[in-house]
């Protein structure tokens, strides 16, 4: 369908809590998800969710299957399409990592996650997704999810000194505006 601006930090519509998707497996729907997929692909995201492109509905998408070239170390995460997910935290160990956000651009901060975790929630046709997951996978839904309840990674930072901007960062690396 489209590339979609994806809105940046500041913008109101990033701090809303998203509205549940009522009906599944509708044109509506797949032309939103087809979007959040060019725009992720287009902007070499590990994730997009629906409000960071001016939708309020309960939309993600993350993953590729593939190695994304912004986290090329990571393990691979299957594509998926979540719909109205609910997380719940397997255990209490966390774990740190940098992240980078597609709304927060040139940016990068460590942020706590839970290590494990298992996700529930629908696909676009309506059938049940059930996952426990840990690692980058769990670190991916998590960053995800916070979109639909408004909040941004940077919210999550707990220690400033660890926040700043790629370039100055990790000199040398090549950094996408991400
Ligand atoms: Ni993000």
């Amino acid at each position: 369908m489209a590339v979609r601006e994806i809105l940046k930090m500041g913008d109101e519509r990033l701090l809303r809590v998203a509205q549940p998707v009522t009906a599944f497996n509708t044109p509506e729907l797949q032309a939103l998800l087809k979007d959040l997929d060019d725009t992720m692909l287009a902007a070499n995201g590990a994730g997009l969710a629906a409000p960071q492109i001016g939708v309020d509905l309960q939309v993600v998408v993350f993953g590729s299957g593939e190695i994304n070239p912004r986290y090329p170390d990571a393990p691979v995460v299957p594509y998926t399409e979540l719909i109205n997910p609910v997380l719940t935290p397997l255990g209490d160990e966390e774990e740190e990592d940098w992240k980078g956000c597609l709304s927060v651009p040139g940016l990068r901060g460590v942020v706590p996650r839970f290590k494990r975790l298992r996700y529930q929630g629908f696909d676009p046709k309506g059938n049940p997704i059930d996952r426990a997951v840990e690692g980058f996978h769990a670190r991916v839904v998590q960053h995800e999810c916070d979109h639909l309840v408004g909040v941004l990674y940077p919210m999550r930072v707990r220690d400033f000194s660890r926040f700043g901007y790629a370039e100055v960062l990790f000199p040398g690396l090549a950094v996408d505006d991400d």
